[in-house]
């Protein structure tokens, strides 16, 4: 009898319990048994671990969040607190476990796998898209739009003022975001981590437009290490370009939330039960991702270690179409 849990890891992101069901549902129509780990890493030391049914799945496809809770764990990143975490999973005869979340969790998942090697198959679950292996991850559709949202509502009253707005999105290290908002926001510029503007050229960008007219401006701003960035660089350039009004909003979280995307909803459905198929067939230390609308499963190392680079057609459309 095989025995799968789940656990959901990290930021959360809309769609995670689309997975999650998906997980469970597929794990049951395997005749797998199927248990819930709450709280991600902490809760898989703490013991919380509950056996599921198809109904403790029921009504959560549509909804944000994750039921089965999230953490970021620094006990699991001891050696004591894996040896708990191995000892819980033992007991209840754990043959597999599908952990849902982004690099963070999956090197958790590989350095366990390396020491006690339980089968595991990480699920890019994300908004930030910065997951090599898969062309989405899950949640990044939702948070996108979320995005969309705001700037379409902010450039109303930007229209209306004639200001320049800065918006901030999230993406420490990645720009998937940024860049995606952007394009679809309309935005005159957009600053990525991957690629250092300097805040003399954001300047000069906006004077330019201004020359040609232009009565208001979205530039758009990842956060990079800190949040709140864009505070900061919307009072250097409103230092420089003093005959504007300047206005900052911080997306933040309001970007984590909300129902998933119908793309969102279908991919954490494919790949949920994707990674309980995976498991069944003897994949192990492996993530599964979508290409080209193939299931692809790339082992946890590259996963975590190679580079998703932003793909260059999108910087160049945002450079020509921001004119
Ligand atoms: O990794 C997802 C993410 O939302 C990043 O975009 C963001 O920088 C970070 O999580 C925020 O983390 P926390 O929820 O710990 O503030």
């Amino acid at each position: 009898m095989k025995k799968i849990a789940v656990l959901t890891s990290g930021g959360d992101a809309p769609g995670m319990n689309a997975c999650i069901r998906a997980v469970v549902r597929g794990a049951i129509y395997y005749e797998a048994e199927v248990y819930g780990i709450y709280q991600g890493y902490a809760g898989l030391i703490n013991n919380e671990i509950e056996r599921m049914n198809s109904f403790s799945v029921s009504n959560i496809l549509q909804r944000g969040g994750t039921i089965l809770k999230s953490s970021r764990s620094e006990e699991f990143r001891t050696k004591e607190g894996r040896q708990k975490a191995y000892e819980n999973l033992q007991n209840l005869g754990i043959t597999g476990m599908v952990v849902i979340g982004g690099d963070g969790s999956f090197t958790g998942a590989k350095i366990f796998y390396e020491e006690y090697g339980l089968p595991i198959i990480g699920v890019p679950g994300t908004i930030d898209n910065d997951i090599y292996g898969t062309d989405k991850t899950i949640g990044f559709d939702t948070a996108v739009n979320t995005t969309l949202d705001a700037i379409d509502k902010i450039r109303d009253t930007a229209d209306s003022h004639g200001r320049i707005f800065f918006v901030e999105v999230m993406g420490r290290d990645s720009g998937y975001i940024a860049i995606q908002s952007a394009i679809g926001g309309g935005a005159e510029s957009v600053i990525l981590p991957e690629k250092e503007a300097t805040t003399q050229e954001v300047i000069e960008h906006l004077r330019d437009g201004l020359r040609r007219d232009k009565s208001f401006s979205i530039v758009v701003v990842a956060e990079k290490d800190t949040p709140g960035y864009a505070v900061q660089l919307a009072r250097e350039v409103g230092e420089a370009i003093t005959k504007k009004d300047i206005r900052v909003i911080v997306l933040g979280h309001i970007q984590r939330g909300g129902a998933p995307t119908s793309t969102d909803r279908t991919l954490a459905s494919r790949l949920g039960l994707a990674a309980v198929e995976g498991l069944i067939d003897g994949h192990k230390n492996k993530m599964v991702g979508v290409i080209n609308d193939k299931i692809v499963f790339t082992p946890l190392e590259d996963a975590i270690g190679k580079d998703k680079p932003l793909n260059p057609e999108l910087l160049r459309a945002m450079k020509i179409l921001s004119l």
